[in-house]
């Protein structure tokens, strides 16, 4: 099968700085990548790398086994791309805007208009449908640049940063349809972002990315054993009874485990020692105690910049 995305070595130098250092990775289609790091990383020019805005200055990348220097064409119609800087005709109105851009995508004109419409809705813009794009706030142009990227159907959405800047609701909004696109059509998506929690929600997969060098790559419980986080059981018992062993923190019971297949012989043998056991779980590390064992506080920007 075909890699949706693939690259080998691929290195990208702005003069002395070197943006990305020797990238290699292989997505299979249909999967949710997420490519985290901190401001300065090299997330966005890899996409410019991934999109054939930019030559690598070494190392080779494709798209679905297309190279988007050579054939840049093949791979724009294949790939849905949001950036930071969203390109739309400010003078047209939402509507015309995606309706534009679905027949340059080549879809028959009602179509598009259909399509068109079903995206406003499904982004909270239907009130703005009619209104002009150069009027819509900061957050409404990026929704509608994502439907913009939706409209010529791609089997691959390049999303750099997508919910940044979004109030609550509307990066809510933008998940929901980022994760539909994936599960029911299956797109394979490559989102750059560093709003871990979102990202948690949506990836299988990750790429942790710090000063242009590939830290980590894989999923969440292969990062967290990378990355030496450990998940933990934690019991909520009876008035006084205590769990030899764990250490109490706000009324919980905490241990960390080796492996989660320790979890039920613990649960048994609370039982079996006579406490009353009101609550037992297992506590995952979250993608943001991984991120920041392989990024470090300082530098790893926000957690949640959802204020942004
Ligand atoms: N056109 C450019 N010219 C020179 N340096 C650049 C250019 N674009 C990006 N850089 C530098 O390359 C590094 C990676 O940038 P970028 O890919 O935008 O990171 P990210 O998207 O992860 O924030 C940064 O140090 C940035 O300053
Ligand atoms: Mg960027």
């Amino acid at each position: 099968m075909t890699e949706a995305v693939f690259a080998n070595g691929l290195s990208k130098r702005y003069g002395e700085r070197l943006a990305l250092d020797r990238l290699s990775l292989s997505l299979s289609p249909g999967s949710v990548f997420g490519f985290l790091g901190p401001n300065g990383a090299g997330k966005t020019t890899t996409v410019k790398l991934l999109t054939g805005l930019l030559t690598p200055t070494e190392g080779a990348c494709s798209v679905f086994g297309l190279d988007p220097c050579r054939e840049p064409e093949k791979v724009h119609a294949l790939c849905g791309v949001v950036t930071e800087s969203a390109r739309l005709y400010p003078q047209l109105s939402g509507l015309e805007n995606l309706s534009f851009f679905g027949e340059l995508c080549g879809l028959p004109r009602a179509a598009a208009r259909e399509r068109a419409e079903s995206l406003l809705r499904r982004l909270g813009l239907w009130e703005a449908a009619s209104l002009a794009a150069g009027a819509y706030s900061t957050g409404m142009a990026q929704r509608l640049s994502l439907a913009r990227a939706l409209m010529g159907e791609p089997k691959l959405l390049f999303l750099d940063e997508p919910t940044s800047g979004l109030d609550p609701e509307s990066a809510q909004a933008v998940n929901e349809l980022i994760a539909a696109q994936a599960a029911r059509e299956g797109v394979t998506v490559f989102l750059c972002t560093h709003q871990l929690r979102y990202a948690q929600d949506l990836c299988s997969g990750y790429g942790i990315l710090h000063h242009g060098t590939l830290l980590a790559l894989g999923d969440l419980s292969s990062l967290a054993e990378q990355a030496g986080c450990h998940s933990h059981a934690v019991f909520r018992l009876g008035q006084g009874e205590v769990l030899p062993g764990f250490s109490l923190q706000e009324g919980f019971f905490r241990r960390p485990l080796r492996s989660e297949e320790e979890m039920p012989a613990l649960v048994r043998e609370a039982v079996q020692a006579g406490l009353h056991v009101y609550e037992a779980r297992l506590e995952r590390p979250a993608l943001e105690d991984v991120y920041f064992r392989f990024v470090g506080h300082e530098e790893g920007g926000r957690a949640d910049d959802t204020s942004a």
